[in-house]
């Protein structure tokens, strides 16, 4: 597991994003280590989704951001995915028409020969067994839970080195979350780097080896996901 001396996977340096003159992502700093899972948490509106939106490139952004040893800053998503930058986007963004399996093998990027797409959907369905044994069915007609493995699914097939997840348990019955982000934290512990954000999870701090706290566009906590219990304002607010 990563701690303090852990090298860094992602260091963004003064990412910073606007809407028209809506300066939704004030200049934010901050870094996920090799191996870590770190947790973003802030509430409606704080810009959250802004954040790795920007990080993708999905929006426009200022700022510098290294990925795995390299100066990322002016690639663009598609070659930021190609690095192993890979993004569950809030709402999953399923190809809903299509099924479990056609969504998956889409989540592999080209390139990949025949043989590396078995392993990776292996490991997929070890993770999610569900998927398996809807593998013909149309993404639309899974439940909640089912498209929201789906999703995370689909991320894992591009053999991500970081996986980056926008509020993954938005929506979701509480036992159905806590089994999506226990395996959040299964996969953290087999050494994937994972940047989560959540408005409101107990459990994703409770996985988490680091927490920010985000608000109004700007990081305004980082500590150690183990003393947030001794902050009382954010305890009150983000462990109830
Ligand atoms: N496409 C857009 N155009 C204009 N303003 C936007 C757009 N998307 C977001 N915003 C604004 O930017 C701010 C940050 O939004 P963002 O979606 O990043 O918040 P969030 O933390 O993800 O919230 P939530 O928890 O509701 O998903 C908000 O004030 C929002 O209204
Ligand atoms: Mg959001």
């Amino acid at each position: 597991m990563a701690d303090a001396s852990s090298p860094a996977l992602l260091s963004a340096e003064g990412l910073s994003s606007f809407y028209g003159r809506m300066h939704a992502l004030k200049p934010t700093s901050f870094t996920v280590r090799q191996g870590e899972l770190v947790t973003m948490l802030g509430p409606n509106g704080a810009g959250k989704s802004t954040l790795l939106r920007a990080l993708m490139r999905l929006n426009k952004a200022d700022g510098s951001v290294m990925f795995d040893g390299q100066d990322v800053s002016r690639l663009s998503t598609h070659e930021l995915a190609e690095l192993g930058m890979i993004m569950v986007q809030e709402g999953r963004g399923l190809f809903g028409q299509m099924s479990v399996r056609e969504n998956l093998v889409l989540g592999a990027y080209t390139g990949r020969s025949a043989s590396g797409i078995d392993s990776s959907l292996d490991r997929v369905f070890t993770l999610f067994p569900r998927l398996k044994e809807r593998l013909n069915q149309i993404s639309s007609s899974l439940s909640g839970g089912e498209q929201q493995m789906l999703a995370i699914g689909r991320a894992l097939m591009a053999e991500p080195k970081l996986l980056m997840l926008d509020e993954p348990s938005l929506g979701l019955a509480p036992r159905v979350a806590a089994e999506i982000l226990t395996t959040l934290g299964n996969l953290n512990k087999q050494g994937l780097g994972i940047l989560l954000v959540e408005q409101k999870a107990p459990l994703a701090l409770k996985l988490a080896q680091r927490v920010y706290v985000l608000s109004l566009g700007r990081i305004v906590a980082e500590l150690p996901a183990k003393e947030i219990k001794s902050h009382h304002d954010l305890a009150q607010y983000y462990l109830h």
